[in-house]
C-alpha cells in the first residue's frame, strides 16, 4: 500500500478543494486541518488549480495532497511532476492509470458499473473512486459489487454529506468517502474558514462514531 492509500485509510474522509486563488486555497486547506483531516484532493477544475496545489503542497508538507478530476495522461504527467501524492479520476483511463504507476503514485480512477470494476479489477487495481455514489445506488450498489469483486476497495465520491457519510463509512469495503460537502463555495467566499473547520470537526466525529 502506497503512502498515500494509506493516508486516506486512516483519515476516512477527503475533503475536494476547488479554488480559482492559491492563497484562498492554502487557508481552505489549513481549516481542514486544523479541524483534524489530513487527505485533501486538489480538483483540476481552475486555471489555477495546479498552483494551488502547489501552493497547498508547500505550505502544509505535513498533509497527503493529490490531484482530482484528472481527466488524462497529460494532467497526470502535470500533477505528478508538480508532486501530487496521489491521483484522482471521475472515470476509468488507462493512460491516467499508467502514468500514476509509472510515477509510483496511488490512483483511484472512477467506477460506477459492475463492467468498469472489473476493468479496473484486470488492470490490477485494488481501490477505486465509486462516482456519483449517490446516483450510481449508493451504498447498496457498492454492497452488490463488493460481493462479486471481493478484494475491491472503494471510495465513495458524488453527494456524500456529514447525513450519509456514516452509511458508506460502515460498509467493509468503503475505505473512505470523498466530496465537497467539506468546502462550501459560499463560506469559503466570505472567508469564513471557521466553518470550513467545523465542517471538518463534524466530519471526523461522525469517522470516530463509525469506529466505535
Ligand atoms: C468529485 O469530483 O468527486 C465530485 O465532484 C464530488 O461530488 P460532490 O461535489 O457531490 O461531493
Amino acid at each position: 500500500m502506497g503512502a498515500a492509500l494509506t493516508a486516506i485509510t486512516n483519515a476516512r474522509v477527503i475533503p475536494l478543494v476547488q479554488s480559482e486563488d492559491p492563497y484562498v486555497a492554502v487557508e481552505t486547506a489549513r481549516a481542514l486541518a486544523e479541524g483534524g483531516l489530513t487527505s485533501i484532493e486538489v480538483v483540476l477544475r481552475t486555471e489555477a488549480a495546479l498552483a494551488c496545489m502547489e501552493a497547498i503542497l508547500s505550505a502544509l508538507p505535513e498533509l497527503s495532497i493529490g490531484a482530482g478530476t484528472v481527466l488524462n495522461k497529460q494532467q497526470a504527467e502535470d500533477v505528478a511532476r508538480r508532486g501530487a501524492k496521489f491521483i484522482v479520476s471521475p472515470g476509468l483511463d488507462e493512460g491516467v492509470v499508467a502514468c500514476a504507476k509509472k510515477h509510483g503514485l496511488d490512483v483511484f480512477p472512477g467506477v460506477a458499473t459492475a463492467g468498469e470494476a472489473q476493468r479496473a479489477v484486470n488492470l490490477g487495481l485494488k481501490t477505486v473512486k465509486f462516482f456519483p455514489a449517490a446516483l450510481s445506488g449508493g451504498p447498496q450498489m457498492i454492497k452488490a459489487l463488493a460481493s462479486v469483486f471481493r478484494d475491491l476497495e472503494f471510495m465513495p465520491t458524488g453527494g456524500v454529506s456529514a447525513s450519509n457519510l456514516a452509511d458508506y463509512l460502515v460498509l467493509p469495503s468503503v475505505i473512505a468517502c470523498g466530496g465537497s460537502w467539506l468546502t462550501p463555495k459560499k463560506e469559503i467566499g466570505a472567508g469564513n474558514f471557521e466553518a470550513i473547520k467545523r465542517l471538518a470537526e463534524e466530519a471526523l466525529a461522525i469517522v470516530r462514531a463509525v469506529s466505535r
